[in-house]
């Protein structure tokens, strides 16, 4: 044995790590997990009978051209098959667009606070964050995001609905910024929480990346089809982006489980869209509440909601996680919480009511 240690790379000094949403904690009094945006639901018995079926020959490799689920995704969208590509969830995607337009001496412009995987992943690309403060309303500032654009800039992040926040980029600002960006630098409007939007002013992504070659569109399957834990994501680009991404794809990455159950969602997806109907109804009625209890929330378009609580943050999170409801706090900032069941939200409601009213 030497003491020689291997030679990892430099770029991975400091970065951070991926916090997930804590779950309840192990042998504690029942909780519910409103830490990770997940979807409270079961899966539909039609696409869990689906991925049993798949499971049966988890001994072949998948289709590693997902072809059946790209055919449908295609259908769906009316978008080209050429247009469409798949990766281990929308995260797996957005590291396979940093490997495909940055490394050292890059930079990668997203709004600060915003999806905690995107400095962790540009780290890893070796090209440098650039991170735009939210307004003081948690908006993206749209204008200083062009503004920060140098001839460095390879890839901007625009989280719609953002994460943690809960609110949407509205159209006329959107456009203006597209308009701004210079065509050589690639726009990936993060659309995780796309189905849960409601507000007409929020436009659809796959209609704005149309006509804009530089626009790429990321969707999952994670959040409103309920296979979280099954990985799957796509994205939405013209070539030569889409191509890009086919060929910094892990190899067979989307299990054959995955791919099936996705496509059943898809075909499940009336089914499925009433649970995001009713989980919309649950998110109203959080918002409504919070707000009358005296918080001041965001108006989100997504299924959680951001309370900011400063230097208070952690105090709530442990109310919280005392009453039964684990949520996800970001250290002297706030603490987002997912919209879960009704009997998770109500428990959730009554904690917040109690905390507020705590001197
Ligand atoms: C904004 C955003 N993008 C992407 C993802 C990644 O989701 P997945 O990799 O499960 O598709 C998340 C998950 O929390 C998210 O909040």
């Amino acid at each position: 044995m030497t003491e020689k240690a291997p030679k990892l790379r430099a770029a991975l000094d400091g970065i951070p790590t991926y916090k997930p949403g804590r779950p309840p904690a192990p042998g504690g009094p029942r909780a519910y997990k409103l830490s990770s945006n997940e979807n409270p639901y079961p899966p539909l018995p039609g696409v869990l009978e689906t991925a049993t079926a798949a499971a049966g020959s988890f001994n072949r490799y998948p289709d590693m051209a997902c072809t059946a689920l790209l055919a449908e995704l295609a259908d769906r969208f009316e978008v080209p098959v050429t247009h469409l590509a798949t990766g281990t969830g929308s995260v797996g995607v957005a590291q396979q667009l940093l490997q495909a337009t940055a490394g050292p001496g890059d930079e990668v412009i997203y709004a600060w606070r915003s999806f905690e995987a995107y400095p962790i992943i540009t780290q890893i690309s070796g090209a440098a964050s650039v991170r735009v403060p939210l307004t003081g309303g948690e908006d993206h500032d749209l204008d200083a995001m062009a503004d920060a654009v140098t001839d460095r800039t390879r890839l901007i992040f625009v989280c719609t609905p953002n994460n943690p926040t809960g609110n949407a980029v509205r159209r006329a600002e959107l456009e203006r910024f597209l308009d701004r960006v210079p065509g050589d630098v690639l726009v990936v409007l993060d659309e995780a929480y796309r189905e849960f939007v409601r507000d007409p002013g929020i436009p659809d992504g796959i209609e704005l990346y149309r006509d804009r070659p530089n626009v790429c569109v990321l969707r999952t399957f994670s959040k409103a089809y309920g296979l979280a834990g099954l990985r799957v994501g796509f994205a939405v680009a013209h070539e030569p982006v889409a191509a890009a991404l086919r060929k910094t794809a892990v190899p067979f990455g989307v299990s054959q489980i995955a791919q099936d159950a996705a496509v059943a969602s898809l075909r499940s997806e009336n089914e499925l869209l009433k649970r995001v109907d009713a989980l919309v109804a649950e998110r109203g009625r959080v918002l409504r509440e919070l707000r009358a209890q005296g918080w001041t929330v965001p108006e989100t378009q997504a299924n959680f909601v951001w309370l900011r609580l400063g230097d208070r943050t952690a105090d709530f999170a442990a109310a919280c996680e005392k009453a039964g409801v684990v949520v996800r706090p970001f250290a002297g900032e706030g603490a987002r919480v997912t919209i879960g069941e009704a009997a998770a939200n109500d428990l959730f409601l009554r904690t917040a009511e109690s905390f507020r009213q705590e001197p």
